[in-house]
């Protein structure tokens, strides 16, 4: 009680003083919960995952499902049953989101984190939520070749989609961000996102969510406080962890392939044309979207599920194989989590500073030459409903990007190994070193004249297009409104 007493004591003898007269105490930050003012442990409603690997998915109906269970209330040691809501993580997603044990998921929490994340009061003038540039028709994106912000400030880079954010292991192109809560507390302060401020963007924000009775409340019943940073960023975070984007045709696919191959008790788990032209009939049955997502016309075209089906395997086995993509777009969200140099800063062979990337942000004594101009893997479910690609949103289409990647990116002298020719490096060196012609279309970098040779994928006019139609089958269904109309609310 004390401790927190004099927090607050803090926190009002600081918002009393000029700036200049005390050091900064950053009462806007975070303060201690004051459990009375909470709801009470019995009335919580946490939130958890059930991801198709668990029993109890398949018996689950929607996205959001409520129920009941037992705990033990940590004040009392007794047994109570609570509230519980069960949410039913997308088919291709096998694994739950992480969730900070400092961030335990509730209903109310949820319901805080949405409003927010939707309120443009976290910006100074009232105009830009986070939903300006991450909205949930434009793909949790904005459309935009790079965001415009605050007072139409032109941003200098592609927004990326919230979608699946929750697996991320770094938020941001170039990984600063170490988590969502982490994340969601940049644009707030960032002068061509949210802040148009003079102080500290954080305690102005901080600042308008206290003068405003429905947040005070809001915060005090989850959190036990009024309004903080801390508590905002969990807040926000905890809504952006049900941004969960699957059920892709190819996710069906697999699921029906999984269940023919038990039946048939082969146990070769590998899917067949057989296996899309089943999710494509299906999908036929119930006018789903994913046939408009590749092209099919619900009423005219069920006589090219076979057809269909074998172009997306076909399509499914270039990007594992020939096209190499699964070297960095693996696991359930397709991405590594890594970072790489595919060349997209390069300018005629250059790289400038500004697109040093992943480099940058290592700190001093980490610095990882491997790292200078690459940017991190972007999962690749979505992609219909967030062009234009890439860090710089250069891209238009799926079909520039295939381009891209046929002529192996673009060259500079840090181009990651796995976008490079490196035996065709190799007998080039050997060449030179005897004193033989050597192709002068290569480009050749620093004291050493180091060659840089991109691996061309030399697909056909066919391949790219069925490499193109998987990107599309891998879009995915939209998510359950309740996530993504901004008005709607749980029991509303
Ligand atoms: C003016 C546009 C704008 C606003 C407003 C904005 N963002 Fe962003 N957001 C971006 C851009 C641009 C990036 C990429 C920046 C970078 O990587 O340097 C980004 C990155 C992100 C990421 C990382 C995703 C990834 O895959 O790395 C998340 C998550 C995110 N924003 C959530 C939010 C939240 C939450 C808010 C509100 C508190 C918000 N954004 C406000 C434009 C915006
Ligand atoms: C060496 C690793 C690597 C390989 C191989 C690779 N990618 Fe990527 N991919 C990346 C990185 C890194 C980015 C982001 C680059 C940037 O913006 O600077 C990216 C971006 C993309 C994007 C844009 C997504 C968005 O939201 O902007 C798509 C689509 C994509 N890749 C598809 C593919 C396909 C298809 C293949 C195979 C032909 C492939 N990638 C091969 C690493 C790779």
């Amino acid at each position: 009680m004390t401790v927190r007493r004099s927090l607050f004591a803090l926190a009002l003898f600081a918002f009393a003083t000029p700036a200049f007269a005390q050091p900064k105490l950053e009462p806007a930050d975070f303060l201690l919960p004051d459990e009375s003012k909470m709801t009470p442990f019995k009335n919580r409603v946490s939130v958890v995952f059930v991801t198709s690997n668990q029993p109890e998915w398949k018996a689950l109906k929607d996205f959001w499902n409520e129920g009941t269970q037992e705990d033990a209330d940590p004040a009392t040691g007794l047994k109570v049953t609570r509230k519980v809501v069960k949410l039913k993580v997308p088919l291709g997603l096998t694994q739950a989101p992480v969730v900070p044990t400092e961030n335990p998921m509730t209903v109310e929490k949820w319901v805080l984190g949405k409003q927010l994340y939707y309120d443009k009061i976290l910006s100074t003038n009232g105009h830009v939520a986070c939903a300006t540039c991450h909205a949930p028709d434009k793909g949790f994106a904005d459309g935009a070749k790079s965001s415009t912000g605050i007072n139409n400030a032109l941003g200098p880079i592609n927004s990326p989609t919230v979608f699946n954010a929750a697996y991320n292991r770094f938020q941001f192109w170039d990984g600063r961000g170490s988590s969502l809560e982490d994340q969601a507390q940049g644009p707030v302060g960032n002068n061509k996102e949210m802040f148009g401020g003079k102080s500290d963007p954080w305690e102005e924000a901080v600042t308008r969510l206290r003068a405003n009775p429905a947040y005070v409340k809001a915060f005090n019943t989850v959190f036990g406080h009024a309004p903080t940073r801390d508590a905002a960023a969990k807040a926000v975070a905890t809504y952006e962890r049900t941004v969960l984007l699957g059920n892709s045709l190819d996710d069906k696919a697999n699921a029906l392939m999984r269940k023919r191959v038990t039946e048939e008790e082969s146990g070769k788990f590998v899917l067949k044309t057989e296996d899309y032209a089943a999710a494509l009939k299906a999908e036929f049955a119930a006018k789903g979207t994913a046939l408009k997502d590749i092209g099919l016309d619900a009423a005219k075209d069920a006589g090219k599920v076979n057809e269909f089906g074998k172009r997306i395997l076909a399509g499914r086995e270039l990007f594992f194989n020939k096209a190499r993509c699964t070297n960095c777009h693996t696991g359930d969200t397709y991405t590594d989590h890594g970072f790489h140099n595919i060349g997209v800063g390069a300018k005629n062979g250059e790289l400038p500073l500004d697109e040093f990337g992943r480099f940058v942000r290592l700190p001093t004594g980490h610095k990882d030459t491997a790292l200078v101009g690459a940017f991190k893997t972007p999962g690749t479910r979505g992609l219909l409903w967030t062009a234009p690609y890439m860090h710089s949103g250069e891209d238009k289409t799926l079909e520039a990007v295939v381009d891209f990647y046929d002529r192996g990116g673009n060259v500079n002298a840090w181009l990651s190994e796995k976008m490079r020719d490196t035996a065709a490096e190799t007998a080039y060196v050997k060449t030179r070193a005897e004193g033989k012609p050597v192709d002068a279309g290569v480009k050749t970098y620093g004291p050493t004249k180091k060659p840089i040779i991109p691996l061309k994928l030399n697909l056909t006019v066919q391949e790219k297009a069925d490499l193109v139609l998987f990107l599309k089958a891998l879009n995915g269904e939209s998510l359950d409104p309740l996530v993504s109309d901004p008005a709607k609310f749980p029991g509303k």
